[in-house]
């Protein structure tokens, strides 16, 4: 068939929000199988991102490389060094956590006004995770809270999403692929 078209991603976030647990349901399922027996094997969960991590995945018009980034405090300037590279942004928030709410907006803020972003149509794909949390935001009140709706030059769409279970995925990576092709 035709080669598949090929895109960086870059998967960004506060630490805890679940990009690893999302790239993770992207991936072939022989490969997530293979990931979630070695983590059952040593009983734990995902572990937090040391750095950053590539995986890679398809869809059916592309083939998408993800630059999965610790979104903990200490790694958080390495993100800067990949937004050249980035064709996209896949943005998750943990929709339970509002306490830090004010500090995943700070650092799409910084985000959105760094010079390698900022003039850039890039679009942007906000996952609301944790959706399955007894006291999760609606999507609509973490677009309120982050101020989406103030982001006018570039495409972006908002998922409210379980990661766990892998609802809601779909719908945001056929948006990223509409958006791409
Ligand atoms: P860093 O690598 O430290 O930046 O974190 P991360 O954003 O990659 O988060 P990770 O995927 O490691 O998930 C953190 C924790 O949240 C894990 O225990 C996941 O199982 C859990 N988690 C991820 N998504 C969901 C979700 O949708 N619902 C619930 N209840 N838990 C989730
Ligand atoms: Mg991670």
């Amino acid at each position: 068939g035709l080669k598949k078209k090929d895109v960086n991603v870059l998967c960004l976030g506060l630490d805890n929000s679940g990009k690893t647990t999302i790239i993770n349901q992207l991936k072939p399922s022989i490969l997530f199988l293979y990931i979630h027996l070695i983590s059952v094997l040593y009983a734990q969960d995902i572990v937090p991102t040391i750095g950053f991590s590539i995986e890679k995945f398809k869809t059916s018009s592309l083939s998408f490389t993800v630059f999965d980034m610790s979104g903990q405090g200490r790694y958080r300037n390495l993100w800067e060094h990949y937004y050249k590279e980035g064709q996209a942004i896949i943005f998750v928030i943990d929709s339970g956590d509002k306490l830090r709410m004010v500090v995943a907006k700070e650092e799409l803020d910084t985000l959105l006004s760094h010079p390698d972003i900022k003039h850039r149509r890039i679009p942007i794909l906000f996952f609301a995770n944790k959706m399955d949390l007894r006291d999760a935001l609606s999507a609509v009140k973490v677009s309120q809270l982050l101020c989406l709706e103030n982001i006018k030059d570039k495409p972006w769409h908002i998922c409210a999403s379980d990661a766990v279970k892998g609802e809601g995925l779909q719908e945001g990576v056929d948006w990223l692929q509409d958006q791409i092709r």
